[in-house]
């Protein structure tokens, strides 16, 4: 969840891990902090809060050298503050080191190093990774890493230099991530590609175990016994831009507007010559197909939302029991999963560390593992047996938008697709629904281009302590993600209740004035919707309806009423979910929030 980036080479790197730094900021930024090495010294400078606060005072206190390391950080042991800021280093200050991830026996390690004399200054996991190095140091840095990571246990991505090696930058990683950057004459390491895209294009992903020595002009990778690695470079086909702002005041918004095309790009390449779903990336033989008995999803926070609409779609279209998992809760139940299970981990990022940790004990039990993952090379994406990606390019806003979108193509494409194979659906069904798939693109601009209303609606409702959100069916499988997306960005309490449940305890919170998002988009299930909406509104709430263009019927009932273009009411989730992440942004806007930077959040969550 923290920011990583490094440098190695002839240029000042005090700016350039800085503006490294920027592009790495929304995975974690309560602190940060720089090491640079110069004439025999190791310079730290470290401060509690945004970037910004590090990069006023390199304004005025430059500091020189061509070698150093950064980080951006998401506390975890210890509190955001200057000292607990990395980078960390040993009691001597000549070796540095930047982490991300928790080092899980820091604290027997911690003993341990006290009672060899390790003096320790933080609250941080990390500084037992300085010290320890410092212990095992016998004149060559190299095996002092290596002897140090094998005793630490946990999941880590780690920058390291010294004094005593000015002439090498150090990585190493374990479940968390990590690429080198290659330069001419100099080189990188990061967390993430865009925290060195400007400089390079070309990138080897480290894999679990290895270690990476960068010098200015040469890169050596070696696996956990120390076998020297030949590894492909992976050449980074998207642009900068792709994950700048683009004019526009937030990530977030920019995201909400990239959604039709997210859609296109997703669904197009998908669809053959007869206009035909053909999953390629989804080997399964007929005999592999014919087993499935059951598909289990996993997920965490959004993407277990879009697991949600999946399961829904996977058992009408597909007629396989579908059940969904948290990802932090599947292992805990002595999950059934085995060689017939369709295993299907969701994840934005690819990088999660509690939906990683599912698909691994879901593999141990020899089910077979798809990924639904937007990160192309990330840990989910190689660790699973077949994948689908998402094409919703860069997220970086930490309110997921765009690829949570993409993850519910992605499910009703794959239970078509499973649907067709088993012939539980007829090809005349399932042209319908791909035909109006295609239509989603244009419909949700409609939505975004004319967002005058949701934002009226939210100058009205920004104050509200509580909101509810409520639905039937696939109603309620997205009315789940428009109550987190407004409860993270707005820091208003908020909770989603399937419409059939308020009855049996939470509509004691309804009182004059509570705002209730409803959301009444089946013909099915309209009237039983509309007695939900009676229900709550005779207790005072004020209801927002969110329903299908051209059903004026429930204006006589909700307050006001919200309108998505027409579409299948299976599909209805692509569209409604749009008019509630508008909402969400407009309330965050009128509450002062940091849209994309939310409290106490992180992008990437790499921790369990
Ligand atoms: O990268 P992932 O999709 O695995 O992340 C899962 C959740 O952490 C993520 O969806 C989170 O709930 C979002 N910030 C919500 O907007």
């Amino acid at each position: 969840m923290c920011g990583i980036v490094g440098y190695i080479g002839k240029k000042q790197v005090a700016p350039l891990l800085v503006d490294g730094l920027k592009k790495l900021e929304y995975r974690g930024y309560d602190s940060a902090g720089i090491a640079v090495y110069n004439e025999g010294a190791i310079a730290i400078r470290k401060f509690k809060g945004r970037l910004s606060v590090l990069e006023d005072y390199l304004e005025n206190e430059k500091i020189n050298g061509s070698l150093g390391i950064g980080h951006t950080r998401w506390a975890t042991h210890g509190e955001p503050n200057d000292i607990n800021a990395h980078p960390h280093t040993n009691n001597a200050g000549d070796i540095a080191v930047v982490h991300n991830g928790i080092i899980e026996n820091y604290m027997k390690l911690k003993e341990w190093l006290i009672s060899q004399g390790k003096i320790f200054k933080t609250d941080t996991d990390t500084e037992v990774i300085a010290h320890l190095i410092d212990y095992y140091y016998k004149n060559d840095l190299v095996e002092a890493i290596r002897s140090a990571v094998q005793k630490m246990e946990g999941a880590y991505a780690i920058g390291v230099i010294s004094k005593n090696s000015p002439d090498k930058l150090i990585a190493v990683r374990k479940d968390s991530p990590l690429v080198v950057g290659i330069g001419e004459g100099e080189n990188y390491i990061a967390s993430d590609i865009p925290a060195i895209l400007k400089h390079t294009r070309r990138v080897y992903f480290l894999e679990d175990d290895e270690m990476a020595i960068l010098s200015e002009n040469n890169i050596e990778i070696f696996n956990e016994l120390g076998q020297k690695v030949e590894k492909e470079v992976f050449e980074v086909t998207w642009d900068i831009e792709a994950a700048e702002k683009g004019g526009y005041q937030h990530f977030m918004m920019k995201e909400i507007h990239e959604q039709p095309k997210a859609i296109r790009d997703t669904l197009s390449p998908r669809l053959n010559e007869n206009n035909e779903i053909e999953l390629n990336e989804i080997k399964l033989s007929k005999e592999e197909l014919e087993k499935i008995n059951k598909v289990t999803i996993v997920a965490c926070g959004t993407a277990s939302y879009a697991g949600l609409v999946g399961r829904y779609a996977i058992e009408k279209f597909a007629r396989i029991p579908a059940e969904l998992d948290i990802a932090s809760e599947f292992r805990y139940r002595d999950p059934f999963v085995d060689d017939k299970t369709l295993f299907i981990a969701i994840s934005q990022s690819g990088e999660t560390a509690d939906t990683l940790a599912a698909l691994r004990e879901a593999k141990s039990k020899g089910a077979m593992v798809l990924a639904i993952t937007n990160v192309v090379g990330s840990r989910i994406s190689r660790e699973a047996d077949n994948v689908f990606y998402t094409w919703a390019g860069p997220e970086i806003a930490v309110a997921s938008t765009k690829a949570y979108i993409t993850q519910m193509l992605a499910m009703y494409m794959i239970a078509l697709d499973l649907g067709r194979k088993k012939g539980t659906i007829s090809k005349e069904d399932c042209n319908e629904i791909i035909e109006e798939l295609k239509l989603l693109p244009q419909k949700a601009e409609e939505i975004i281009e004319n967002d005058q209303i949701i934002q009226e609606l939210a100058d009205k409702q920004f104050n509200n302590q509580s909101v509810f959100y409520t639905g039937r069916g696939i109603d309620d499988c997205v009315a789940k993600e428009g109550s987190l997306k407004l409860k993270e960005i707005s820091y208003i309490h908020s909770e989603a209740i399937a419409a059939g449940e308020f009855k049996h305890g939470t509509i004691a919170l309804i009182e004059e004035g509570t705002l209730v998002f409803a959301l009444i988009t089946q013909d099915q299930l309209f009237d039983k919707m509309l007695s939900n909406i009676k229900e709550v509104k005779a207790r005072g709430a004020y209801v927002v309806a969110i329903a299908k263009a051209g059903n004026r019927e429930i204006e006589k009932s909700a307050d006001k009423v919200i309108y998505i273009p027409d579409t299948l009411d299976v599909l209805t989730p692509m569209l409604s979910v749009i008019q509630m992440q508008l909402f969400a942004y407009y309330v965050a806007i009128a509450r002062g929030c940091d849209v994309d930077k939310p409290k106490n959040l992180a992008k990437s969550v790499t921790v369990e």
